[in-house]
């Protein structure tokens, strides 16, 4: 396995439990072909030695911002410089801190701060910091700057503890890592705006509108998108998941936030609109909590939303040149799949009984109809991350087509 061959690698090791596995993940990158350079912090050292990871390397590690031979050796400026990608595995609640608020007081955050190489991090933290509002925002923070994040895992944590906070496996780390520098797959080089999830629509600043959307098709198909080698934006609404590995995921609520971040999104190569965008609004949203009064019901009037999908599938500019569309229906479901691809102007639909007795809503399994203007095809009941992965060998296909 040599996908990496001839990339380099600067892998920054921070001070936490997990930074034993960085040794592993030095060997994985290695078997494909990278070669690694190391920077340990302080706290990294406590945990793994350099010459440890020197050894693994074959190459020299470097902590010190102030080692004289290594300034004039390589110096922090073209370790910042002088590689294809930067791994920050374990990346510490501290290390996530640094990097998101521009600190540069050890070798390690100077280096983060100075490079423009595409960043790759991989959390590793007790449950409890990584839940921490101030990592969270940290998260968001690095996200924007275009930060990619792999993990973490949920699962038994060295504490004796269970949750999210475990390090991604070297091998994932390993596969993100390719994801980015190497892309292949049938949609290798496309740019993939996924939406997904419900939309919130607020009555006021606590009481909102939502459906019984999870997210779940929508977030496996970006995931899938991404797997075949896509660049993939994912447009959520609020949804329990996790944001999908290798995936730049948006959090929006309501489905004016919605279209705001698609537009930002575009242009892309490939739309798949899978969010249960909430149809209606209240147009006299309160700015203030209602409250209650005896007697008295609030008179909520409600406005339409602005039909994201349609609204793209119609633009003259900046259209992607696949645009898919779900349509979730109780009855009539195909006939109703052919009416809305014309009504909303894309070029496929996936359409699926929602009906109570086809439990789609939140579950795992998903029947559906592939519905485009020439044809109707009927998949089985399929797991939803089937569904995905089949859709978007599907999408391969029809975008390779479309090359020739
Ligand atoms: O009209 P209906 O809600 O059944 O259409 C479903 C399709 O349209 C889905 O692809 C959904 O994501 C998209 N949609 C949208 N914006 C809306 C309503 C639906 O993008 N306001």
């Amino acid at each position: 396995m040599t996908a990496l061959s001839g990339k380099r690698i600067l892998l920054v090791i921070g001070g936490g439990i997990a930074a034993y596995k960085s040794l592993d993940l030095i060997r994985r990158l290695r078997e494909r072909g990278a070669s690694v350079r190391c920077i340990l912090t302080a706290g990294a050292q406590q945990f793994i030695t350099p010459l440890a990871a020197s050894a693994l390397t074959g190459q020299r590690s470097h902590t010190d911002l102030f080692d004289r031979e290594d300034e004039a050796d390589i110096g922090h400026i073209r370790l910042a410089r002088d590689a294809d990608l930067v791994i920050v595995a374990p990346a510490t609640a501290n290390l996530m801190a640094k990097m998101a608020g521009g600190h540069a007081d050890d070798l390690a955050s100077t280096v983060l701060l100075a490079t423009t190489l595409p960043i790759l991090i991989a959390p590793a933290m007790n449950v409890r910091m990584w839940l921490h509002p101030a990592t969270q925002r940290n998260l968001t923070t690095l996200r924007a700057d275009g930060v990619h994040v792999v993990g973490p895992n949920d699962g038994a944590m060295a504490e004796a503890e269970f949750g999210p906070g475990r390090m991604a496996e070297p091998l994932e780390i390993a596969a993100a890592a390719e994801r980015l520098l190497v892309p292949s797959g049938p949609l290798a080089g496309k740019h993939v705006i996924v939406t997904s999830g419900p939309t919130h629509e607020p009555i006021d600043p606590v009481r909102y509108i939502a459906n019984r959307s999870s997210g779940k098709q929508g977030h496996a198909i970006a995931k899938a998108a991404a797997e075949a080698g896509a660049r993939v934006t994912l447009i959520s609404g609020p949804v329990t998941l996790p944001d999908p590995a290798g995936v730049t995921t948006v959090h929006v609520e309501s489905a004016r936030d919605m279209l705001q971040a698609v537009e930002k999104a575009l242009p892309a190569d490939i739309g798949i609109f899978a969010a249960a965008v909430a149809d209606w609004r209240v147009a006299n949203a309160g700015e203030q909590k209602i409250k209650k009064k005896d007697g008295t019901l609030p008179n909520l009037s409600l406005t339409e939303n602005p039909d994201i999908l349609a609204t793209v599938s119609h633009r003259a500019e900046n259209r992607p040149p696949l645009m898919v569309g779900f349509a979730a229906e109780t009855e009539h479901v195909i006939e109703h799949a052919k009416q809305k691809l014309a009504r909303k102007g894309c070029d496929l639909i996936v359409a699926n009984d929602v009906s109570t007795a086809g439990g789609v809503m939140g579950g795992d399994s998903n029947t559906v109809h592939l519905v485009s203007a020439s044809n109707v095809e009927t998949w089985p009941t399929l797991a939803k991350t089937d569904v995905a992965r089949k859709l978007v060998e599907r999408l391969g296909s029809l975008t390779e087509g479309a090359k020739s």
